[in-house]
């Protein structure tokens, strides 16, 4: 028998007897069930400093936050060991990585085995969504990383509630383990804990809606609740059970008369969902506030509104770029109550990282561990980051200054409109509506992005194509997914009001490879232009590739110098000659998906080549 640390709080048999089946397998020193108590994750939080995996920041700069350096081979999400182990490999489809299921829980109950010696076993019952409502769901997860547990109760509802809500109902099993037993006597030394890359594991069993981690500590491969449970075995239930498990942010736009829309966006990672979830409206008297900032669940009340809930309750937010200037209120979100992983630390206690909006002081930390100067580069010459490019900081979304009061309404919220997007220097207009929803389900599904440095595998200036920026987050064949959009625009028409759709792009760059929109709070002009369509407003043409504004249609009072009339003129063309590329490379993209490619969407790429020509 492994030693309860604690009494077991749930009468819950077929989870107590899942709880005890792991601990035989993984060996811990220990049980621990996790209450969620504030009491609990600052104990947590000492232990960790005082075992030197994490440092306290000055309280005085950073009150109640921590610092953690991870190991250098375990920064990020591993997409390329990551698996949908579903029983057929066809209904993993084109873009997941498959293994047989029965094959790769042989191979990961071998790394399983005995792989929590020295550690304990933390239990954390979670809520994805407001405890108890209709679109929530519950997960639980044994991990042996006491920085797993914390990150959980930030960016999740952990606790005695979940269970009391549980009673003896079915929750998602998520088993998670860094992969490093330890030798009696043998301790980490303030060492981050993982597995080297070939023994990395995350793996998601559609069919029996398990989850199975192993040999990372970070982010996305360790916080089960996110992109395992919220996206990938979200998108297989919300399949089934007729509902929406998507990557996008949920944001409440107020105009100037009061007005209220909620607005849903799907864009690639590192396109700026998190600062368009916080934006700070330069258009006078128009607000944004944020109700979730990466992940929307949404189901069809009996009105036939589709209603969004935030399943997460904190940003895992990336740091490096995030300032005053581009994201004021992410930094109010991170002044206090955070954990940092991978940035810098200042000589008085403080963070640091590239693009903060302040220089370096003349010392730092780095993400290593190392002394830093600014300036300083490498053998090669070059320049050395003080902070890891995908460093992180795990906020609370209450500490979010424009966090919106009904973010935690357990309806949801009514959405208006889905915006898509994606970084396109060329070609993509500043915004466009769909013409209907299947127009729309085709926008989606050819959405792309740049490929900047940060994306390994694909060159550099090609576009990778990131359908409905799921690209590694849907858990079924994303052919499959496709249409799945489809029967959920089917059920919207007979029910009642669907979303509008709209493409856009802050990311055009002129001739001369400018950047010809400013973005940021001036994105806001965009959104007061949906805002109309939404309510059939606002001045419109009718082009081949959508319903895009008129030249005037934008708001640029204050911005002429920087958006000439030149400029605006050519962000809301349509360039033909780049859109008869574009479709040629959509062609590419459709072939992948073979016979499990929806026909309306053939006959929408038919029909765009039509306009076209
Ligand atoms: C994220 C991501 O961290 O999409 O949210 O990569
Ligand atoms: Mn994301």
């Amino acid at each position: 028998m492994i030693k309860q640390l604690n009494a077991v709080p749930t009468a819950n048999s077929k989870l107590v007897e899942w709880v005890n089946h792991w601990a035989e397998i993984c060996q811990p020193e220990g049980v621990y069930w996790c209450n969620g108590s504030r009491e609990e994750y600052d104990r947590l939080c000492n232990e960790m400093v005082e075992s030197g995996l994490a440092i306290r920041l000055n309280p005085a700069k950073r009150p109640n936050s921590l610092l953690f350096r991870s190991d250098p081979s375990d920064v990020a999400r591993v997409e390329a060991r990551t698996f949908i182990a579903s029983v057929k490999k066809e209904d993993a489809g084109p873009t997941n990585n498959w293994i047989d299921p029965v094959e790769l829980k042989k191979t990961m109950l071998g790394l399983y085995t005995g792989c929590m010696a020295g550690r304990i076993m933390y239990v954390i019952p979670f809520s994805m969504g407001p405890v108890g409502s209709p679109i929530a769901k519950i997960g639980v997860e044994l991990t042996d990383s006491p920085y797993v547990v914390i990150n959980m109760e930030v960016m999740t509802r952990v606790g005695t509630k979940v269970l009391e809500v549980l009673g003896d109902g079915e929750f998602v099993p998520c088993v998670h383990s860094v992969g490093k037993p330890l030798a009696p006597g043998e301790s980490d030394h303030g060492i981050w804990p993982c597995a080297p890359m070939e023994k990395k594991y995350i793996a998601q069993f559609p069919e029996t809606r398990e989850i199975w981690s192993f040999g990372s500590g970070y982010g996305g491969n360790a916080l089960l609740g996110k992109k395992c449970l919220a996206l990938r075995i979200a998108t297989v239930q919300a399949r089934d059970e007729g509902w929406m498990a998507e990557h996008m942010l949920i944001l409440k736009l107020t105009n100037p008369e009061g007005r209220v829309k909620y607005v849903t966006g799907a864009f690639p990672s590192a396109c700026g969902k998190t600062n368009l979830a916080m934006l700070i409206p330069t258009l006078p008297g128009w607000k944004v506030e944020t109700v979730g900032d990466d992940i929307a669940w949404m189901k069809f009340d009996k009105d036939g509104n589709l209603r969004a809930i935030n399943p997460e309750a904190g940003f895992f937010g990336v740091a490096p770029g995030t300032s005053m200037k581009s994201n004021k209120n992410a930094m109010l979100s991170c002044a206090k109550d955070t954990i940092f992983t991978n940035v810098a630390l200042t000589d008085d206690g403080d963070v640091w990282w590239e693009g903060i909006g302040y220089d370096a002081p003349e010392h730092l930390i780095d993400w290593k561990g190392n002394d830093w100067k600014p300036g300083q580069v490498d053998a090669d010459g070059k320049p050395v980051k003080a902070a890891h490019p995908n460093a992180r900081f795990t906020a609370r979304a209450n500490n979010c200054p424009v966090i919106a009061d009904e973010w935690e309404d357990p309806q949801g919220v009514p959405i208006s409109a889905f915006l898509f997007g994606g970084r396109r220097p060329s070609t993509l207009p500043l915004v466009y509506q769909a013409k209907d929803w299947e127009h729309g389900v085709f926008i989606g599904s050819t959405v792309g992005s740049e490929v900047t440095a940060a994306t390994l595998d694909v060159k550099v200036g090609t576009v990778r194509r990131d359908p409905f920026a799921m690209l590694p987050f849907c858990g079924y064949n994303m052919g499959d997914y496709f249409a799945h959009w489809l029967d959920i625009g089917k059920k919207g028409a007979a029910q009642g009001n669907l979303p509008k759709i709209f493409c856009v792009n802050w990311f055009r760059k002129s001739a001369d490879g400018r950047f010809m929109w400013p973005g940021f709070g001036d994105n806001s002009r965009v959104l007061a232009w949906v805002f109309a369509r939404c309510e059939g407003k606002g001045d419109f043409k009718d082009t081949a590739i959508g319903i895009m504004p008129t030249e005037d249609a934008i708001d640029r009072t204050g911005i002429e110098n920087e958006v000439s009339d030149e400029d605006i003129k050519q962000l809301l063309s349509v360039d033909v000659e780049g859109w008869k590329k574009e479709l040629a490379m959509i062609d590419e993209h459709y072939a992948k998906f073979g016979s499990h490619l929806p026909e309306a969407l053939k006959k929408q790429l038919d029909a765009l080549k039509a306009r076209l020509a």
